[in-house]
């Protein structure tokens, strides 16, 4: 096979995340750094509140991330015993929500190595309680369970195969109560694909509401839970990619990784 005809062989069959994982720390890096230009990454006791009547985080001096500022108030909502973040990288969001609500249990795993030593050089605290995971691998019954399982910037990089299918119902199963995603909303359809995988039998719980969260500052999640919760319900994917700049290449690649879904199963008469 000629040169040309190998590589569209490949690119037929084979579909990558958008990073390589046991390469990323150094790029993952420059990226924090541009955050902190803008956003505390790390807080203190004293510069975190939540306010329960209106349900937002406060951050005195300069404002936090607007993806961590959507966790927080979502732990200060739902109020779960046990938290879990997927992809938990600097580790940043888990060692604040320990500063703001010190009575839950955290956990978080990530699949990069040099990410967690990343991420304990950070926050020493966190030793114990983070680990290597690989949420796009079958189902472990050693992965920590949490009321509350989240992802930020993580699903939305996943690209291969249908580990992004693998990931959610993964992070469906591990959660007792919610599941939390706050990703790039083009790079996946997350509705329709959640819908699908639930009609389809993947989802491990009997009930499923998909909700929309907003969070104060800018950041938008999907909140998953077993029982309805006084949030706007979301029907479509439109919904949440409401007021964004449509990026095309990225729609065209969500509607391919979708394609790939084989749902439930289907008998042959
Ligand atoms: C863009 S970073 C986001 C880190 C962090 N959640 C944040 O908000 O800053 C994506 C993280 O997901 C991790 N990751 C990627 N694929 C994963 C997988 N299959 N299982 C667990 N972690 C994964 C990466 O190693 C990386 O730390």
């Amino acid at each position: 096979m000629g040169l040309i005809k190998r590589l569209l062989y490949k690119t037929r069959k084979y579909y990558d995340d958008d990073f390589d994982w046991d390469n990323y720390t150094q790029s993952y890096q420059r990226r924090l750094k541009d955050n902190e230009s803008q956003y505390r990454t790390i807080s203190t006791k004293s510069q975190l509140s939540f306010d329960t009547a209106t349900g937002k985080v406060k951050s005195e001096g300069a404002p936090i991330p607007p993806r961590q500022n959507l966790i927080l108030e979502a732990i200060g909502l739902l109020a779960p015993s046990s938290v879990h973040e997927i992809g938990c990288g600097s580790g940043d969001n888990l060692a604040n929500g320990m500063i703001l609500f010190p009575k839950i249990r955290y956990t978080g795993g990530d699949r990069g190595h040099t990410q967690l030593e990343l991420a304990l050089s950070r926050h020493p605290q966190l030793k114990g309680q983070i680990g290597m995971q690989d949420i796009t691998m079958p189902y472990s019954h050693l992965w920590p369970q949490a009321d509350l399982v989240y992802t930020s910037a993580v699903t939305m990089h996943i690209h291969t195969a249908v580990s992004h299918f693998v990931a959610l119902a993964n992070m469906v199963r591990m959660a007792e109560s919610y599941v939390l995603l706050i990703e790039n909303w083009q790079c996946h359809n997350y509705v329709q694909d959640i819908q699908n995988m639930f009609k389809g039998g993947h989802l491990d719980w009997s009930s499923l509401y998909i909700h929309r969260l907003d969070g104060s500052t800018g950041a938008r999640g999907i909140l998953l839970s077993k029982f309805e919760l006084k949030l706007p319900i979301l029907h479509s994917d439109s919904q949440m990619r409401e007021g964004a700049k449509a990026s095309a290449q990225r729609l065209k690649r969500g509607d391919k990784d979708s394609a790939r879904g084989l749902f439930g199963f289907i008998r042959s008469f």
